[in-house]
């Protein structure tokens, strides 16, 4: 029953159009205009949740006033709250600007499947979020590249008819690019979304802001970000894994060390050698430069973490990696190495959710035989993953303001596959070297 209602809204957010072939690429759109003005206030804003460990949820927002708690009251019926957690709260200043208090709430045990009502803070409006299922079918919304211009609006509009349980955003999130009240403006124009499913990032080019000898890198995005690093054994918030509904998610960082010597390779080790594919069938990496892309944006950025980390993904058995960086949107057979192969990931190029960059038209000639659709435009991907072995892709062009299906693909595992058996000796190899 369950699927069959999963299955129609699939449909239904497909919308009824076709893609049509004399398509008109649209421009960039210019940058949202917010108000913005500090006022001392313990009002939350720039409220967003992400999964933090099993049956737990991380509740994130900013007041401008400091004297504000750091708790949240929840529970499964409206304005009667049975439970409370105290989280903790930082704060930094980047220049002339100082952000407000930057609350972390951690809640939970939840019940998978339901729906909670909460408060930030004591006070102020209450929000709801819906805690993900316990097992399949899940869908995913991704968009990377987001931004905040008129084409973000659109693409935020898309994501959220349609009816899914985490957002994955492979990097790149405000462009807020040194001026730091634009996180506060990005913040306040996600979270509507973004407070009522978790949103699960990674870092993109757009979130290090380093200063030689002024300014650290990341430093914006990992205060204001926190994503369950600690819960996954990892040192850093640039990487890490969560696991919901049968799904292992890895989110490596693009732009902190990779190579063997690194603390992101180690871990990368001990995260596979935990992933248990009875238990989590599905396998999927994100991060933000692609390794696998024929636009001739950011040709071979990618080409050292690939040499770096892509055969102990391979050895591992990686269903799907997700990337960005390239606004386009382009879908790869199983690919291994440069070239097709059975045992492979598949690779999808998602970086397309409406900055003000506008997109990366250009592409190479002849498309590689790996490369299965490449398009230019603005928009949002789904992934819904129906049982252990199938999982359906479909990506959604922003058609002038209509979500309209361009493109979709019916995914399998590699669980339960002759590749996993094959790989295990090799994985095991890898994990054991020093
Ligand atoms: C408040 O919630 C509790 C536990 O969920 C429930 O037992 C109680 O009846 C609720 N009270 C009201 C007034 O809804
Ligand atoms: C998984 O879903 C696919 C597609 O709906 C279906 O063909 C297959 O039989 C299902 N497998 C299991 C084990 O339920």
């Amino acid at each position: 029953m369950e699927l069959k209602v999963a299955l129609l809204t699939l449909v239904l957010c497909a919308a009824a159009a076709a893609a049509t072939a004399d398509y008109v690429r649209p421009p960039p759109r210019a940058m949202l205009s917010f108000p913005w003005s500090k006022k001392d206030s313990s009002e939350p804003e720039q409220v967003h949740i992400s999964l933090a460990g099993e049956k737990h949820m991380r509740i994130s927002w900013v007041t401008s006033s400091k004297h504000s708690p750091s708790i949240v009251e929840y529970g499964t019926s409206s304005r009667n709250y049975s439970f409370s957690s105290q989280g903790e709260s930082t704060s930094y200043s980047y220049f002339l600007y100082s952000s407000g208090k930057i609350h972390h709430t951690v809640i939970g045990p939840l019940e998978h499947n339901t729906l909670y009502y909460y408060r930030c803070g004591g006070e102020g409006p209450e929000f709801q979020l819906k805690t993900s299922p316990s097992k399949f079918p899940i869908t995913f919304a991704v968009a990377g590249d987001l931004g905040q211009t008129g084409w973000t609006k659109s693409t935020l509009g898309h994501i959220d008819q349609c009816k899914y349980d985490v957002h994955m955003l492979p990097g790149d999130l405000s462009y807020a690019d040194y001026i730091q009240h634009r996180w506060d403006t990005w913040g306040k124009l996600v979270q509507p979304l973004a407070s009522a499913r978790p949103w699960m990032v990674t870092q993109g080019n757009h979130e290090k802001e380093y200063i030689p000898l002024l300014e650290d890198s990341f430093k914006s995005y990992n205060s204001r970000w926190k994503m369950p690093y600690e819960e996954s054994g990892s040192s850093s918030n640039l990487f890490y894994s969560f696991e919901v509904a049968g799904v292992h998610v890895i989110m490596l960082g693009s732009y902190t060390d990779y190579d063997k010597s690194s603390d992101q390779y180690s871990w990368l080790k001990a995260d596979l050698s935990k992933v248990d594919r009875v238990r989590t069938p599905w396998l999927l990496v994100l991060f933000h430069i692609p390794w696998y892309n024929s636009n001739t944006a950011h040709q071979c950025e990618g080409d050292d973490m690939k040499a770096a980390m892509e055969p102990l993904l391979h050895a591992a058995g990686v269903d799907l990696v997700l990337s960005g960086h390239v606004h386009a949107y382009e879908r790869s057979r199983r690919v291994y190495n440069g070239k097709s192969d059975p045992c492979g990931a598949v690779h999808i190029t998602i970086g397309d959710g409406g900055n003000r960059e506008g997109l990366a038209k250009e592409y190479m000639e002849p498309q590689p035989e790996w490369s299965m659709f490449r398009e230019a435009s603005f928009g949002h991907g789904e992934l819904m993953i129906v049982n252990s072995t199938h999982a359906f892709w479909s990506w959604h062009r922003n058609d002038d303001d209509q979500a309209v299906r361009s493109d979709q693909a019916l995914l399998t595992s590699l669980s339960g596959t002759g590749c996993l058996a094959e790989k295990g000796h090799e994985l095991r190899k890898m994990l054991l070297e020093p």
